[in-house]
C-alpha cells in the first residue's frame, strides 16, 4: 500500500493547473448511457475514481477510446444493464448509473452503495424520484431492481412528474435529472441541488438534445424527448482541488497561482480565505492567493451549494489548526465527517469534537507525525497538515487520494513542496 512521505515545514509557491472536476466527470460519463451515439468529453481527469466508471460503463458494453484527455463513449448497445456490488462499494457515484439505465434500457440492477466511512448515505431520495416517474423498484438481496413502465409500443419509458427531494441532494437530482432527459411529458425536480456540476451536466445533456433548465437554481424543468444524440463537452475545472491547493499556500504562509480555475463556483471558500487574511486575486481563469504573515482563523458551517461546501471542511480543519485564534466548524451534511481531527492531532493540532460540532483553536507549530488517511477529503487536509508542520510526516492508505486528487505529488513538487511517494 503506498504512503506519502512529505517533509514540511515551508511555504509553497508557484503556479499549477487545475484539473477536470471529478464530481462533474462521474455523472457525464454516466450520461453516455442515455445516447445510442459517441459522447466525447474533454478535460477528463485521470483518476481512479474515473477509472472505476469507466471500468463500470465497459462491463456494460459501452466501447471507450481514451486519447490524452479526452474520452469517447460509444453505448449504441447496452448488453448488460448491472453495477455489480464489488464496484459499487469502492464508489458510491456508481448510483449514478441508475437512472440512465432505466431511462434507456428501460431496467437496471444496481447494488446498493451500503455505508461508508463519512455516514450512511442512503440513497432513498433517487428511487423515491425514480418510483414517482412510474418506475417499478424493489431492493432484493442488497441490490435495486427498476424496471420502466411499459407504454403502448411496448417499449419500456418513464413518464415525467412532480418530484421534490427531502434533503438536498447532488447524485440524486442528477440521476432524476438524467432519467427524466429521456421521459414522457415534463419533470419538475424541486429542492434540486445547486451545485456547479449538476448545471455542468445539464450543459451537456441539452448539447446531447435534451430540453433542461433551471439547472444551478433549486428548481429544474426538464421537458423530456424520445431520444438523445452524441455531443461533446468539456468538463469543468475543479473547485474543490482548487480549494485544496488555495489552502495548503494558506496553511504553509505561501503564493499560489492556479490556471484553469473557475472562481465563480468557489466564492464561499475564497470568502473565508479573505477572512483568514489571505490576499486573493482572480484574474479570468486563474486565482492567485498570497498568505498573511499571520492567518486568522474562520468559523464556518457546512451545507450545500452555494454555502461552504462539505468537501472543504477537512482541509479548513487543517488551515484552523495553525491559524490564530479558535473556531467553530458546524458539519451539517453528513453525520460522521470528523475522522481527519484526530489524525490533525497527532501532529500536534488542538481539537475538540461535539456532535457536529468542532472547536479548533490554532497552535504556534504543528509536528510531523505517522498518520492515517480515512476518506478523500480527510487526506487532503492530512497533506496540507503534513505541509505546514515541522519535520517529516508519513500519510498511510493514500489510495484515497488517488481517487480524487490529479497527479497530487507532480503538482506539489512544482510548488517546491518536498514528498515522495513510498511503495
Ligand atoms: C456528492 C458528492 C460528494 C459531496 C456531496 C455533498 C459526487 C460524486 N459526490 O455526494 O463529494 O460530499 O455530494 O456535497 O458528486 N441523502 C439521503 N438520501 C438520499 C441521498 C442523500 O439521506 O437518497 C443524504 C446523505 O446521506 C447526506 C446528504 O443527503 O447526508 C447529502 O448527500 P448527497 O448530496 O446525496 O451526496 P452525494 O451525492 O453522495
Amino acid at each position: 500500500m503506498h504512503k506519502l512521505a512529505i517533509e514540511g515545514g515551508s511555504p509553497i509557491q508557484g503556479e499549477v493547473a487545475v484539473s477536470g472536476a471529478k464530481n462533474a466527470a462521474l455523472p457525464l460519463l454516466a450520461a453516455a448511457l442515455l445516447s445510442d451515439e459517441p459522447l466525447t468529453l474533454s478535460n477528463v481527469p485521470r483518476l481512479v475514481d474515473v477509472d472505476t466508471m469507466l471500468g463500470l460503463l465497459a462491463q456494460m458494453g459501452v466501447a471507450i477510446e481514451r486519447d490524452g484527455d479526452s474520452v469517447t463513449l460509444d453505448a449504441s448497445t447496452i448488453d448488460n444493464p448491472l453495477a455489480p456490488y464489488e464496484r459499487v462499494k469502492t464508489m458510491r457515484a456508481a448510483i449514478l448509473v441508475l437512472g440512465p439505465l432505466v431511462a434507456r434500457a428501460g431496467e437496471a440492477k444496481v447494488s446498493l452503495p451500503g455505508g461508508c466511512a463519512i455516514g450512511a448515505r442512503p440513497v432513498d431520495q433517487h428511487i423515491k424520484g425514480l418510483t414517482a416517474m412510474g418506475a417499478e423498484v424493489s431492493v432484493q438481496h442488497g441490490y435495486i431492481l427498476a424496471t420502466a413502465p411499459k407504454g403502448r409500443d411496448g417499449g419500456r419509458r418513464l413518464s415525467g412528474a412532480r418530484l421534490f427531494t427531502d434533503m438536498v441532494t447532488v447524485t440524486g437530482t442528477e440521476n432524476l435529472m438524467m432519467a427524466a432527459a429521456l421521459a414522457q411529458g415534463e419533470t419538475v425536480i424541486e429542492n434540486a441541488a445547486r451545485e456547479p456540476e449538476v448545471a455542468d451536466l445539464a450543459e451537456c445533456l441539452n448539447r446531447m438534445g435534451a430540453r433542461i433548465s433551471g439547472a444551478g437554481s433549486d428548481e429544474i424543468r426538464i421537458q423530456g424527448v424520445a431520444r438523445l444524440h452524441g455531443a461533446r463537452h468539456r468538463i469543468m475545472p475543479d473547485r474543490i482541488e482548487t480549494g485544496t491547493y488555495l489552502c495548503a499556500a494558506a496553511a504553509t504562509g505561501g503564493k499560489i497561482r492556479l490556471s484553469g480555475a473557475l472562481a465563480a463556483s468557489l466564492e464561499a471558500v475564497l470568502d473565508k480565505l479573505a477572512e483568514s487574511g489571505c490576499k486573493i486575486a482572480v484574474d479570468g481563469e486563474s486565482i492567485s492567493l498570497e498568505a498573511p504573515t499571520k492567518l486568522r482563523s474562520v468559523s464556518l458551517r457546512t451545507s450545500p451549494y452555494p454555502a461552504f461546501p462539505t468537501d472543504m471542511q477537512a482541509q479548513f480543519m487543517a488551515v484552523n489548526a495553525v491559524a490564530e485564534g479558535t473556531a467553530v466548524i458546524r458539519e451539517t451534511v453528513f453525520e460522521n465527517r470528523f475522522m481527519h481531527a484526530v489524525e490533525l492531532s497527532r501532529l500536534g493540532a488542538d481539537i475538540k469534537i461535539d456532535g457536529n460540532t468542532a472547536v479548533v483553536k490554532g497552535v504556534a507549530r504543528l509536528e510531523g507525525a505517522t498518520v492515517m488517511a480515512t476518506d478523500l477529503r480527510a487526506s487532503a487536509s492530512l497533506v496540507i497538515a503534513g505541509l505546514a508542520a515541522a519535520g517529516e510526516t508519513v500519510i498511510e492508505r493514500i489510495y484515497h487520494l488517488d481517487r480524487g486528487y490529479e497527479q497530487l505529488e507532480q503538482k506539489l513538487l512544482a510548488l517546491g513542496a518536498r514528498v515522495r511517494r513510498l511503495k
